[in-house]
């Protein structure tokens, strides 16, 4: 799997041993510590969205995650990371995002916390939505109100790769 904007890649801590795991993030400190805890589980890069290296490798996933990403990126950027996301992918792999979401009838308390976050793109669905559709055509989507124990709402998107025509992007 890989898993986009992996942070310290806590998530190592609940997957199996036998996962081949490869995450990059933009923060140089979480890299350093990922590699620190978790050494040969699996190779990690400091790399930005947009700026990957060519060692993450396309169409060679099963599954790509970018858990807590999409709302801390500009539309062009959060477009390019799911673009990409599309082209690591091996057909019939899964994309998985899941993103703190503004949503109608959102309890009072779950807009103050979601206003208080550091990302500064947190989007409607809708706004997750358009992203999603324009690089991928197969794609399920949910709002949950209990990924966390406090009131946050979360959007997650779970989508499909496809095989690319040849010569598209
Ligand atoms: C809320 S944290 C989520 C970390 C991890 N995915 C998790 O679920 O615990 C968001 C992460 O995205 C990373 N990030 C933000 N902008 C990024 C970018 N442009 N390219 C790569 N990583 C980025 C941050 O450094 C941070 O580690």
């Amino acid at each position: 799997m890989l898993d986009v904007g992996c942070g310290p890649a806590m998530l190592l801590e609940r997957l199996p041993a036998g996962v081949e795991y490869t995450g990059f993030d933009v923060n140089p400190a979480c890299i350093e510590a990922a590699r620190d805890r978790y050494g040969d589980r699996g190779r990690f890069f400091c790399a930005r969205v947009g700026e990957e290296t060519g060692a993450i490798g396309e169409g060679e996933y099963d599954f790509v995650l970018a858990s807590g990403v999409l709302h801390h990126l500009s539309d062009a950027d959060a477009s390019h990371l799911l673009g990409a996301a599309r082209r690591y992918l091996k057909p019939g792999g899964a994309f998985v995002s899941i993103d703190l979401v503004w949503c109608e009838r959102q309890p009072w308390l779950s807009r103050v916390l979601t206003s208080l976050d550091r990302g500064g793109h947190v989007r409607t669905e809708e706004g997750y939505r358009r992203l999603a559709e324009s690089h991928f055509s197969e794609m399920e989507t949910w709002t949950v109100s209990d990924h966390l124990r406090l009131p946050y709402r979360h959007f997650i998107i779970r989508a499909i790769g496809t095989p690319r025509a040849p010569g598209a992007s």
